[in-house]
């Protein structure tokens, strides 16, 4: 079971620790203050992870299963590379047979068993990319991406919202039938159409605030559960059209 942790201090670091005043602007001193005292920032150090970020991954499979029997997975907005850490691991990905491609436009320190592309996933040569590393159909997508932030709330916001949609568009074009689809989002920022597409191509649709995400966070993260097939997505597209087609007759 994921944990809460609690407040040890078995990475020799005590929780409550205070930074001192000094050139530090008050806010970076509280961003600093807070991480040092997070507990899941000290277990992941303790567990060998490179990101308290494991532990959302970790949870939300805890209750939805997401994990077990994936063979091919796909990490998009991967450093500094705690889920492609745990992806390796439970597909037994070597670096003779690769099973876990990565990708962020910020570097990523090696990791055994995981091809990393240093590269923009909206660049619009990163899906081929991404499947020619991969050289299988993933059952996993997972996306942790996060827009920089520019400092205005909104343009934020929105920039992660493209690109949770663009990696969904990305997970129904390449996923394997029964594959899942887990990306960040934001509370109430899915879009309708998103939501349909989801919907109409996988068979539950489920929002997940994990405990290890931050409370006063507004990050959220959609789970798409059991692709139903490159074949229904066809069969859709193919009635969509029909349906345009009759109402141009019409
Ligand atoms: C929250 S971090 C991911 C943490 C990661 N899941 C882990 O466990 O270590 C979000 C990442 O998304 C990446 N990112 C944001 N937009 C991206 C884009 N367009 N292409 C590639 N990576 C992107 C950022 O560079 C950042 O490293």
């Amino acid at each position: 079971m994921v944990k809460t942790p609690s407040g040890s201090n078995r990475t020799g670091r005590k929780i409550g620790q205070k930074v001192k005043k000094g050139k530090l602007k008050a806010s970076s001193r509280r961003w600093i203050e807070r991480h040092i005292n997070d507990p899941y920032v000290q277990r992941a150090k303790l567990e060998g992870y490179r990101a308290r970020a494991a532990f959302k991954l970790l949870e939300i499979d805890e209750k939805h299963g997401i994990l077990k029997g994936a063979r091919r997975i796909i990490d998009l907005g991967a450093a500094p590379g705690s889920w492609s850490q745990i992806a390796a691991k439970v597909t037994n990905s070597t670096e003779e047979d690769i099973r876990v491609v990565g990708i962020d436009f910020l570097e990523v320190a090696p990791i055994p068993g995981v091809t990393l592309l240093q590269m923009d996933f909206l660049d619009d040569n990163a899906p081929r990319a991404i499947m020619d590393a991969l050289r299988g159909t993933p059952d996993l997508v997972i996306s942790d991406m996060a827009a920089p932030t520019t400092g205005h709330q909104k343009t934020d916001h929105l920039r992660t919202m493209h690109l949770c949609e663009v990696a969904a568009h990305f997970a129904v074009s390449v996923l394997a039938e029964g594959g899942h689809f887990l990306a960040k989002t934001f509370q109430g920022g899915t879009e309708r159409d998103l939501l349909n597409l989801l919907k109409q191509n996988f068979r539950q649709v489920i929002h997940i605030k994990p405990g290890s995400s931050r409370a006063e966070s507004v990050e959220m993260f959609l789970l798409a559960k059991g692709f139903k097939g490159q074949k229904h997505v066809a069969d859709e597209a193919a009635a969509a059209v029909d349906e345009v087609e009759e109402d141009d007759e019409a």
